[in-house]
């Protein structure tokens, strides 16, 4: 899978892709990430990718024109699955949408910023609007970061143990179990007995009940749908 991430704050994922999962899936070659900066494909002589909006609204709105090179290019040299804004007022991002992304070949992220983006981009250009939650953000990047890694690690091969990412909370509209390791005491608090006892069977049990019982105390939402 390919990921290029359209910002005018490149510098902000350095970090984010450099460690752990990500890491080992770009090593691994199941995944690449391309980051590319909104302000070198400015064609004015100040490079700005901002303006005033129409309407006397205060805020700064971004330029179609940067933007529109940029994915223009993009698509010019491979054919991309999707165009993604990320945007307080898309539809909410789920494990569901990240299991179907994941299955992509190639996406775009576009981070927004300021004000917004010229609407001419959504209605022409992207073809899926996400949000993270609803709050917002100074900007799309974090939200670019946190949709990738989660995208990233479904991709067969990039988790060692393939059953993880399928037990992960939300996968089956189910939070997970509570896990434990060593040692079985400490300082009084206990491993519960069942996952010491060697049965496989009540163990398996003990989860499911486990998962269930969380999922009606902190997300009964999730049960119903
Ligand atoms: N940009 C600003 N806030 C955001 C959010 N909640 N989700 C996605 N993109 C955003």
């Amino acid at each position: 899978m390919r990921i290029d991430i359209l910002t005018i704050f490149p510098e902000m994922f350095t970090g984010p892709f450099d460690h752990s999962i990500v890491k080992r899936a770009k090593s691994k070659g199941l995944a690449e990430i391309v980051i590319h900066n909104i302000r070198d494909y400015a064609n004015n002589k100040h490079k700005n990718v901002d303006d005033y909006g129409f309407g006397g609204d205060a805020g700064m709105v971004m330029m179609i024109q940067p933007i529109a090179d940029l994915i223009e290019k993009l698509q010019s040299e491979r054919t991309y699955d999707e165009v993604i804004f990320m945007t307080p007022d898309g539809i909410l991002f789920e494990q569901s949408i990240a299991n179907q992304l994941s299955l992509k070949g190639n996406i775009i992220l576009l981070c927004g910023h300021y004000k917004g983006i010229d609407e001419r981009i959504r209605e022409h250009l992207i073809t899926m609007e996400l949000s993270i939650g609803d709050y917002v953000l100074s900007g799309g990047e974090l939200a670019a970061a946190v949709v990738s890694d989660a995208l990233i690690r479904l991709i067969p091969g990039v988790l060692n143990d393939e059953t993880s990412a399928l037990s992960d909370s939300f996968q089956d509209k189910l939070l997970s179990a509570p896990v434990y390791t060593r040692p079985a005491e400490y300082k009084g608090w206990k491993v519960p007995d069942v996952l010491l006892s060697g049965n496989d069977k009540a163990i398996r049990q003990w989860q499911m009940d486990q998962a269930v019982d969380r999922t009606k105390k902190r997300r009964p939402g999730l049960l119903e749908s």
